[in-house]
Parts: structure tokens; C-alpha cells; sequence
């Protein structure tokens, strides 16, 4: 669904430029799990960014679904993005003046009747175990809780691909297993997943690995 050939990206900061990514091979299959793993520094963040087209290569190929990125128009690229990716984070970014309700419903606020937004949302919320926190807001939720309702927002699109940036890195033990519990049923049902991780257990469920150094990518099994 996604492929990377030779991706370099590159910042110019005063004169010098620094590499961030460099010569990134990567193919991501329709489906599939996997996880990026890689000292802090080494380019995750970045590279999702790359995934999710906040940002553009400064190098090489992009095929979304086979087309190049560079030839297509750019709000064919735009759409290809809003409606086939969504993203995870790990301070989960939901709005603290909202209720969950609310959060969940705005990714789709500008492009449908609210009526129909809104019973999509409760249904991502339900499924997410929140139906009785609806009206809360972010403030008062835990940690695991704030986590199942972005993503449960991140759904609202019925995106392809889900992009996670360190999901359960603020999380304890237990809140952690429960997203992962969630992250598998979503991977089950067919849908894409990129995490970008410290943790071997979050690795442990994902079905392949790369490895990130110094922006290059080595594969590799999970070494304990
Ligand atoms: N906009 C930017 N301008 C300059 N350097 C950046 C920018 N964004 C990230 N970097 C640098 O790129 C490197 C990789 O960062 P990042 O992708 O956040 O790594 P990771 O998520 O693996 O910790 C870091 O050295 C970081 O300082
Ligand atoms: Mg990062």
C-alpha cells in the first residue's frame, strides 16, 4: 500500500545540512504490523511524519497504492492522506476544552452532518469501553483512557493505516496491555498498523520489525 524508495530527508540549519533520513527502503503491505524500533533521536517521529504526509522527502519515492507521490495533483495527495491515514500520539493531543464526545467527533466536523458524525462516534467510543465517560473531559480521565479516546478519534475516518508514535510510552503496565489488546483486535479486523516503540511487549505483537539508527533502516528479529 506504501512504499519507500531511497526516502532522505534533510534540514538546512544555519549552513550546515543534517540528514535525518537516509536511503530509507520500506514496504508496507496492506495489513501488516509493524513496529519501529530505534533510539530516541534515530528518526521514528520523522519517518512517521513522512507516513502520515506532514512532510514531504526531501529524496526519493513515496507510492501510495502504486502512484508516485511527486505526480500526483495536490489535493489528490491531500485526500489520499486525510482519508486513508490517522495518527497516535503519545500525549494523546485530544483538546482539554472538549468532551470525549466532542473529541472524537472533530476529524470529520468540516466534511459531514453532525448528526451522522455523532452516532459514528458513539460507536467508536463504545468500542473503546468510554460509552460511560462520554461527557467527560480529557482532565478527567486516566491515562489509559485519554489513549482509547484518541484513538477512537483516529477511527472516525475509517482510515487504512494507523500511525502510533510511542501509543503506551506515558502509560503503566496495565493501561498499556489494554491498548495493545485494542491494537491487536484493530490489526485482526485488517487494519494497518506502524508503531513506533521503546517497548518490546508493544514490538512482541507487531509482525515485523525495523530497526531505525542514525536514519537508516536495518530489519531485524527482536533480540532480548
Ligand atoms: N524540523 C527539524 N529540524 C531540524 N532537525 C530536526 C527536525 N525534526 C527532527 N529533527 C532531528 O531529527 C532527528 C530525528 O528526530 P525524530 O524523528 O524525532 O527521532 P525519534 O522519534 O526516533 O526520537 C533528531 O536528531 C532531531 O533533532
Ligand atoms: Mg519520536
Amino acid at each position: 500500500m506504501i512504499q519507500l524508495e531511497g526516502v532522505t530527508l534533510s534540514y538546512g540549519v544555519e549552513k550546515e545540512t543534517i540528514l535525518i533520513l537516509e536511503g530509507v527502503d520500506l514496504n508496507i503491505t496492506s495489513g501488516e504490523w509493524i513496529t519501529l524500533m530505534g533510539p530516541s533521536g534515530s528518526g521514528k517521529t520523522t519517518l512517521l511524519n513522512v507516513l502520515s504526509g506532514l512532510i514531504s522527502p526531501s529524496a526519493g519515492t513515496l507510492m501510495l497504492e502504486g502512484a508516485d507521490m511527486k505526480d500526483m495533483k495536490q489535493a489528490d495527495r491531500q485526500n489520499y492522506f486525510r482519508t486513508n491515514s490517522s495518527s497516535v500520539y503519545q500525549q494523546f493531543r485530544l483538546l482539554p476544552q472538549f468532551s470525549v464526545l466532542e473529541n472524537v467527533m472533530l476529524p470529520l466536523v468540516p466534511y459531514k452532518k453532525k448528526s451522522e458524525i455523532e452516532s459514528s462516534a458513539k460507536k467508536l467510543i463504545e468500542r473503546v469501553g468510554l460509552s460511560h465517560r462520554l461527557m467527560h473531559f480529557p482532565h478527567q480521565l486516566s491515562g489509559g483512557e485519554q489513549q482509547r479516546t484518541s484513538i477512537a478519534r483516529a477511527l472516525l475516518t475509517s482510515p487504512k493505516i494507523l500511525l502510533c508514535d510511542e501509543p503506551t510510552g506515558n502509560l503503566d503496565t496495565k493501561n498499556r496491555d489494554n491498548i495493545l489488546t485494542l491494537l491487536s483486535k484493530l490489526h485482526q479486523e485488517g487494519l494497518t498498523i506502524v508503531v513506533a516503540t521503546h517497548d518490546k511487549a508493544v514490538a512482541q505483537r507487531s509482525d515485523r520489525i525495523v530497526h531505525l539508527k542514525d536514519g537508516m533502516i536495518s530489519e531485524g528479529i527482536l533480540q532480548s
